[in-house]
């Protein structure tokens, strides 16, 4: 408990990120980096980078309502100061990829009316699961849905666009890795506390198993139609004309000729992988959808 108490404290959170890879960063990336002339040019592209960044949006606002809702029914007080740091991530994530729908030439004013426009209907089920658990105080299953189901479902989509950017969009990139480096901090959290309370709690493993199995089939369907619409960042690499060197790859598919089949089924899987390798930490047993 020393350990966890000590690597889920407020201290630890304030020396590796806030003064740590944080330090120096405007929302998330390098005070002068912007986003490519040629994205801001091609209305397809644009509108491509618009829809993808409004499914982070509705994510991160779905996990600031879960990490923050999640800390008054924590049952120890190192979850709950761990959980009030997480909430300031979410929020950060939040206003990271809200600002990055501004970069892209949305006006303020029009924020709300553009994520009803583009959000994935299927992204809202996913949420609705997940926060009906909050909703509840039911701490063992919120963290699972949170800490294990979407932020491990964020983090591979997030190294999936940052492999993507990376070759086109280094402002993008920038506020990716930041993202990714505190999931990677979240999804640990999942892994060490919640081992121990499914130990205790057994009972609750049937309950928790039918929402993993709800919430994944929610994210397949978000993927599909992701893919489908040709938000994919295969897409966006293939029009970049500003890409110098090689192009990008993921999970071994090469992004600029990968088709959009090709890279759902390599995200699909490799999340899927996550979940079971994560969910079976923690004493769970992976749910395949019907
Ligand atoms: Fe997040
Ligand atoms: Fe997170």
């Amino acid at each position: 408990m020393a350990d966890f108490l000590s690597n889920y404290s407020i201290q630890k959170w304030l020396e590796s990120c806030p003064q740590g890879y944080l330090e120096d960063t405007v929302y998330g990336r390098g005070a002068d980096e912007i986003e490519p002339a040629d994205l801001l040019q091609n209305e397809d592209y644009r509108e491509a980078q618009i829809r993808t960044t409004v499914q982070l949006i509705v994510g991160e606002r779905c996990a600031l309502a879960a990490s923050s809702g999640l800390i008054n029914a924590a049952p120890d007080p190192a979850s709950k100061t761990f959980l009030a740091t997480q909430t300031l991530d979410e929020g950060r994530h939040v206003e990271v990829f809200t600002q990055r729908l501004y970069d892209l030439g949305v006006k303020p004013v029009d924020l709300e009316s553009t994520i009803a426009t583009y959000v994935n209907p299927h992204l809202g089920k996913f949420a609705e699961v997940l926060l009906e658990k909050v909703d509840k105080k039911d701490f063992v299953a919120g963290v699972v849905g949170q800490n294990i189901v979407l932020e491990g479902m964020a983090f591979s989509v997030f190294e999936m666009l940052h492999a993507g950017a990376q070759a086109n969009n280094p402002k993008f990139a920038h506020t990716l890795s930041g993202t990714i480096a505190d999931e990677r901090r979240h999804v640990g959290f999942g892994e060490n506390r919640i081992g121990e309370l499914i130990r205790r709690y057994p009972e609750k493993k049937p309950e928790v198993e039918r929402m993993q199995r709800d919430m994944t089939k929610h994210m397949l369907a978000t993927f599909h139609v992701a893919f489908a619409q040709g938000g994919a960042p295969g897409e966006a690499t293939r029009t970049s004309a500003t890409r110098k060197g090689p192009a990008p790859t993921y999970q071994g598919l090469n992004m600029a000729e990968a088709s959009n089949e090709e890279m759902e089924g390599a995200l699909s899987a490799t999340v899927l992988k996550e979940f079971k390798t994560r969910l079976g930490r923690i004493g769970l047993e992976y749910q395949s959808p019907a």
